[in-house]
């Protein structure tokens, strides 16, 4: 199929009906896609189709994204070794840099506020929101019985209903009674729960206050669900005074300048999302919820805190929400993700989420101290040099060779590489 005999309708009815096969030639052929492409959409990857088929609609393919393991983490006194899914350079090995520096001081210390999650039920047209919100809290205990017998598996591992809070959010569109449902989810994620309770609930919101029920969602702020870490790098591990200093100074650039604070922030998601990913559980949540979290003075600020200690060490600090689960959906039935949990031997979500973070302050660390030092570009500069090889159409031995290349020659861009590929296959 060629380019030119493409194109047609994208309303396809009873797409979702078709085999995977139909429906990566019925994609090629609007498409105009080659052979090439095509065979490329049907290669088999390490989830079963059949699975895949499960898990979302319309599937066609997979996209394999490069699974590392980080070396060198001590969390709360226990070696781990953390497998971290990415598609970029340098990220896991400045984790695992950033980890062999504070290793012999202890590594990582860790604590959490528990593993309560937040959904929220809306209510419009109340003409005396104030009552509204004494009359939803002098029924906690009824919404404590309505909330638990929506999942009685939850209850009896400990988890269910917790806590109840009535917020009064003044909009153009006039006062809503907002309830929060606080729920612990111990170690499932929970979104499935909570939005089954706040469904449940909602009627019953609406009838006690003479209200319109409207949205039943939880909230991705979970902010019942921290997770901190800690961590201290000597002086002497670092480089000195100088390199401290200069790591402190581009802390508080962060910490007052959303700018850099945004970029600050997506270095320290490069590890978090990481291993959100390669455990299957959901980056989206923990991403919204970290960045929302970032803003929760009103200002979106830096996630971490760096300061030196009274024995002139470098002190690092994270804390953001990490709403990630041990069990149900992809976590539980994607047979990469439990093998990749499984290297890292937690038996809670707890366990899990404190790795996390462990692992955010590690890859912010490696990036603020190649900031403030040699740049961030010579690091980077080996595995990118691959790449763009690799794109160039470099292959085998080829790929060393080219990339050196190019960084001797100082064009780490694919017009030279490929020069360079040509010159040396007519030798
Ligand atoms: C790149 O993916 C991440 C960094 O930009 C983070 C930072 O600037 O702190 C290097």
């Amino acid at each position: 199929m060629n380019k030119e005999a493409a194109g047609g309708s994208s309303r396809i009815p009873g797409f979702h009906n078709w085999s995977v096969e139909q429906r990566i030639d019925r994609v090629a052929s609007f498409a105009g896609l080659g052979p090439a492409e095509r065979a490329q959409l049907a290669a088999p990857s390490n989830i079963d189709a059949q699975l895949a088929e499960h898990m979302v609609e319309n599937f066609v393919t997979t996209i394999a994204i490069p699974v590392g393991i980080a070396t060198n983490l001590r969390v709360d006194g226990r070696d781990v070794l953390v497998p971290m899914a990415t598609e970029e350079s340098s990220v896991i090995a400045a984790v695992g840099n950033s980890a062999r520096q504070c290793h012999d001081t202890g590594g990582f210390t860790t604590s959490t506020s528990g593993t309560e999650m937040i959904a929220q039920v809306q209510l419009l047209d109340i003409p005396d929101p104030r009552r509204a919100r004494l009359l939803i809290l002098e029924r906690q205990d009824e919404i404590a019985e309505i909330c638990n017998a929506c999942d009685p598996v939850l209850v009896r591992l400990g988890g269910g209903f917790r806590s109840l809070e009535v917020r009064l959010v003044d909009t153009p569109v006039g006062t809503m009674v907002i309830t929060h449902i606080i729920v612990d989810t111990r170690d499932a994620m929970g979104a499935n729960s909570v939005n089954t309770m706040a469904e449940r609930l909602a009627p019953d919101l609406a009838r006690w206050t003479g209200g319109t029920a409207l949205l039943r969602i939880l909230s991705n702020l979970a902010d019942r669900r921290l997770v901190r870490a800690r961590a201290t790098w000597t002086c002497a591990a670092i480089g000195g005074e100088k390199v401290r200093d200069a790591m402190v100074a581009a802390y508080h650039f962060a910490d007052n300048d959303p700018y850099r604070a945004a970029t600050h922030n997506k270095g320290i998601m490069n590890g978090v999302s990481a291993v959100v990913l390669a455990t299957g559980n959901d980056t989206r949540a923990v991403e919204s919820g970290a960045h929302a979290f970032a803003a929760h003075t009103g200002r979106y600020r830096s996630l971490s805190t760096w300061e030196v200690t009274a024995d002139g060490d470098l002190a690092g600090t994270i804390e953001l929400p990490l709403a990630v689960g041990l069990v149900g959906g992809a976590v539980k039935i994607h047979p990469t993700a439990r093998a990749l949990l499984a290297i890292m031997q937690v038996a809670t979500a707890e366990q899990l989420a404190r790795i996390i973070a462990a692992v955010g302050l590690a890859q912010n660390f490696g990036a603020m101290k190649a900031l403030a030092t040699e740049g961030i570009q010579k690091g980077h500069m080996s595995l990118h040099a691959q790449n763009i090889a690799f794109a160039a159409g470099a292959a085998g031995d080829e790929v060393a060779i080219v990339s050196r290349r190019i960084i001797e020659q100082q064009t780490i861009n694919e017009e030279a590489a490929g020069r360079v590929l040509a010159e040396l296959r007519k030798r």
